[in-house]
C-alpha cells in the first residue's frame, strides 16, 4: 500500500507526496481498518511490525488447487488440490453493514480519460463511460463549442470552470485578467507555449496540437467566464 500510494497517488498528481505524508496517510487508513490506534506513528521502523498485525497476514494458504496454476502432471507447478470452493463461510462477528466510504471525486474521474476503454469487456466489472465528463458539471449536459474543445483538448483534465485542479479555475484566470486589455494576446501564447511561476511552481506543459485560431477560441472564452 505504501508503495502504491506513492507512486500513483493522488490521482491528479502522481509522485507529489512526501514520504512523511505518505506513511500519515497510509496509517489513517490501517486506523480506519482498526488495525492502528488513532494517534499511531507509522514510519518505515515500524512498518514491518505493523504488516504483522494485518488480520489475514499469514493467512495465504497454498493448500487449494489454484496454487499456482496446474498439476504438475498436467506440466503446471500446482499441488493437484482441488478449488477452494466447498468451504463454510465464516459468518462470526460480521461488520452489520458494509458502506462504501469514498468514490471517486468528480473532477477525476476523466482525468486518465475514459475509463470504459480501460477496462475488460468481458468478466464482472465494466468501467463508468465517463467520456465528456469534467471538472465542469455542466459538461454532463449539452457543452458550448467552446467547452468541447476545451474537453477534447486536455485542458479539463488541469482546470475547473469554477476551482482549481493541477492548474487555476477559469474563474480564478478572469478575474486575474479582467483589467488588463493586452491578457488575451499574452495567454493565448502562455497556453500554445506552456509555462509556470504565475500560479506556482507547476508548469503547464505546451499546447502546440491547437491553432492559434483555436486558442484564441478558448482564451476568449476563459476571460469571458467559461460558459
Ligand atoms: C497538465 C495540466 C494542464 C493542462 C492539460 C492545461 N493546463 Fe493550463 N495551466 C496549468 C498550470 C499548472 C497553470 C499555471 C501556470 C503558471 O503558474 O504560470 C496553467 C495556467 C493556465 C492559464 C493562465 C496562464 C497565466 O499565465 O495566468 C490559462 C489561460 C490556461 N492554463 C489555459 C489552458 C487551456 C486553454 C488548456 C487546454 C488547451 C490548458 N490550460 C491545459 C496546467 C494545465
Amino acid at each position: 500500500m505504501f508503495d502504491y500510494i506513492q507512486r500513483a497517488m493522488p490521482w491528479t498528481a502522481p509522485k507529489s507526496l512526501k514520504p512523511d505524508e505518505v506513511y500519515a496517510i497510509l496509517a489513517y487508513m490501517l486506523n480506519l481498518a482498526e488495525i492502528v490506534p488513532a494517534d499511531f506513528t507509522l514510519s518505515d521502523k515500524n512498518i514491518a511490525e505493523v504488516q504483522k498485525l494485518m488480520p489475514n497476514r499469514y493467512g495465504m494458504t497454498t493448500e487449494h488447487g489454484m496454487w499456482p496454476g496446474a498439476p504438475a502432471k498436467k506440466g503446471g507447478m500446482g499441488n493437484g488440490g482441488v478449488p477452494d470452493v466447498k468451504n463454510v463461510a465464516c459468518m462470526k462477528n460480521c461488520k452489520p453493514e458494509a458502506k462504501i466510504g469514498s468514490t471517486l471525486p468528480d473532477y477525476a474521474r476523466n482525468a486518465h480519460g475514459n475509463l470504459a476503454d480501460q477496462n475488460r469487456t468481458f468478466g464482472p466489472v465494466r468501467g463508468v463511460n465517463t467520456s465528456g465528463e469534467s471538472a465542469a458539471p455542466q459538461a454532463a449536459a449539452t457543452v458550448s463549442p467552446e467547452m468541447a474543445l476545451a474537453q477534447k483538448s486536455g485542458c479539463m483534465a488541469c482546470h475547473g470552470v469554477n476551482n482549481k485542479i493541477v492548474g487555476p479555475g477559469y474563474n480564478e484566470v478572469q478575474a486575474r485578467y479582467k483589467d488588463q486589455p493586452d491578457a488575451e494576446t499574452r495567454l493565448v501564447a502562455k497556453v500554445r507555449d506552456g509555462g509556470q511561476g504565475v500560479w506556482g511552481a507547476v508548469p503547464m506543459p505546451p499546447n502546440a496540437q491547437l491553432s492559434v485560431e483555436e486558442t484564441k477560441m478558448l482564451v476568449k472564452w476563459i476571460l469571458s467566464g467559461a460558459k
